[in-house]
């Protein structure tokens, strides 16, 4: 498993999400519940909402642009917990005061796009 650095940890209060670009393209929405580091794809699945521009609640974020509620520790719709509606979670961990995110190494997002 790999970890990427993505954020100092002094960066992220409790209550807080943040919306961070992974090096590969990757956009990943980390939270901080009561110094619990949580990491969800950063795109809601309704219409792609930026989610870690979104309000946290306890260890549910609300997304920006029209309110779905996911729980962050599953990444599961409050409302619809069906997997059509659940996001990708991440592992992380905290190191050096650096919090540092696992992708998925397989499915680089931006794979198969134009780049030059
Ligand atoms: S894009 Fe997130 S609720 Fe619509």
């Amino acid at each position: 498993m790999r970890f990427i650095k993505a954020l100092p940890l002094d960066a992220l209060k409790p209550g807080q999400c943040r919306a961070v670009e992974l090096e590969g393209g990757y956009g990943v929405a980390l939270c901080n519940v009561e110094g619990e580091i949580f990491a969800l794809d950063n795109t809601c699945p309704h219409a792609g909402g930026p989610l870690g521009e979104g309000t946290l609640r306890g260890d549910i974020v609300e997304c920006p642009w029209h309110g779905w509620k996911f729980h962050v520790r599953t990444g599961q719709r409050v409302k619809n917990p069906s997997p059509e509606w659940t996001i990708p979670r991440y592992a992380v961990k905290v190191e050096d005061g650096m919090i540092q995110v696992s992708i998925p190494l397989s499915t680089p997002p931006d794979q198969g796009e134009a780049s030059d």
